[in-house]
């Protein structure tokens, strides 16, 4: 089931709830006609002299990466941007600028899939074929992943030069970008199958990797954003800092759960962790919980790309039934985290950490 092209996916009838509970009924429509304003005026922007051609180029690049995931990541810019300012008008201009904030996340995350999708050989990403394995494009969109991440630059200096926050953006974005290339790095080099292969993978190495490639970009970055814009300092808030992170982490272990054990067609790609020796949250809880046979046969197996080995690996994972492993650490990891954002002194905060959790908690894609 291979979509084809970038329709932007359609929010649940609970977080349609959500929403309207909340007094933010027509965020996501607002938020995605922002999105053609912004393309089009990226594609537009004369101050480099581009071909017809070249304009085109970008306008598909563009629309082929960025607008059809789920949209978390950016909606929860407006989200938290709402319910930060709660009891406050929000202006219409306002709400555009929490909508350029939330798409240059969108931007950011294209960014990162194309990129991820090229070094960790991937074949789908959301429903359709990646960008890098259509013929015209190969490699050459290595170059395009870097003109995304121009993008964001452009946008926050033609919107946000003249705010009094503008520097704390720039060093934001900056930051967040430095933390998820040295975590795609930490990632990478984890999968050199050298002399110690599987045993240099542990818990504290796993939450290191998915801690700087995840969570800064997908939970902490959105959320600072809004604090910016809402006229707040991030020093303020690093209690709310450390629970996104922990919530990131939570949800990389999800997405390495996906990766081996969902339909395909749900998660809109195909899982590669297994052929890739990625260090995956089941890899380390198999090594935990295996006896020496099962250890030997994971060493064998794991890393390697034809499907008897994905196939052996995979029952050694049901033998240890790994489901009910990650069953139960969802259930203690949503139960401390639900305590810990009870904690939380702020109500803005607390209401942001609860969006965040509702969105996340036992999902299937
Ligand atoms: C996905 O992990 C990992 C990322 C999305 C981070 C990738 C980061 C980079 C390529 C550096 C990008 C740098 C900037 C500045 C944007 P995964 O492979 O486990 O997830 P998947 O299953 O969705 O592929
Ligand atoms: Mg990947």
């Amino acid at each position: 089931r291979l979509r084809g092209d970038a329709s932007p996916a359609k929010c649940t009838r609970q977080e349609q709830r959500w929403r309207s509970d909340h007094g933010i009924v027509d965020a996501r429509e607002r938020f995605l006609r922002a999105y053609g304003r912004l393309r089009d005026d990226l594609v537009g922007d004369d101050s480099c002299d581009l071909t017809d051609e070249a304009r085109r180029w970008l306008a598909q690049m563009i629309d082929y990466n960025v607008p059809g995931g789920k949209l978390n990541r950016g909606l929860s810019v407006i989200d938290s941007y709402l319910l930060l300012r709660q009891g406050s008008e929000v202006t219409e201009d306002d709400f555009f600028l929490a909508c350029v904030l939330g798409w240059c996340v969108e931007w950011f995350q294209a960014c990162a899939l194309l990129l991820d999708d090229i070094m960790d050989d991937s074949h789908t990403r959301r429903d359709q074929i990646c960008w890098y394995r259509r013929p015209e494009v190969g490699l050459r969109g290595i170059n395009d992943g870097i003109i995304l991440k121009c993008h964001i630059l452009i946008m926050i200096k033609k919107y946000f030069r003249e705010k009094p926050y503008f520097l704390d953006l720039l060093e934001l974005w900056s930051e967040i970008a430095l933390q998820t290339s040295l975590g795609q790095m930490l990632d990478l080099i984890g999968t050199h199958t050298g002399a110690d292969g599987l045993a240099k993978y542990s818990i504290e190495g796993y939450r290191r990797i998915v801690k700087y490639k995840t969570a800064y970009y997908s939970f902490y970055l959105p959320v600072a954003n809004a604090l910016l814009l809402s006229g707040a300092e991030l020093e303020d808030f690093s209690s709310l800092k450390d629970i996104l992170i922990e919530m990131g982490i939570y949800f990389q272990i999800q997405d390495d759960y996906l990766d081996c054990f969902a339909d395909p067609n749900t998660i809109g790609k195909i899982g590669t962790d297994i052929e890739d020796h990625k260090c995956s949250w089941l890899i380390v809880q198999a090594l935990g919980h295996a006896d020496n046979n099962q250890i030997e046969v994971l060493h064998k197996n794991y890393g390697k790309k034809d499907s008897s080995s994905v196939s052996e690996v995979k029952r050694t994972y049901a033998a240890l039934d790994l489901k009910d492993v990650f069953s139960e650490f969802e259930r203690l990891c949503y139960n401390h985290l639900v305590t810990s954002i009870e904690a939380q002194k702020d109500r803005a905060a607390r209401e942001i950490l609860k969006s965040f959790l509702k969105k996340i908690h036992q999902r299937m894609k």
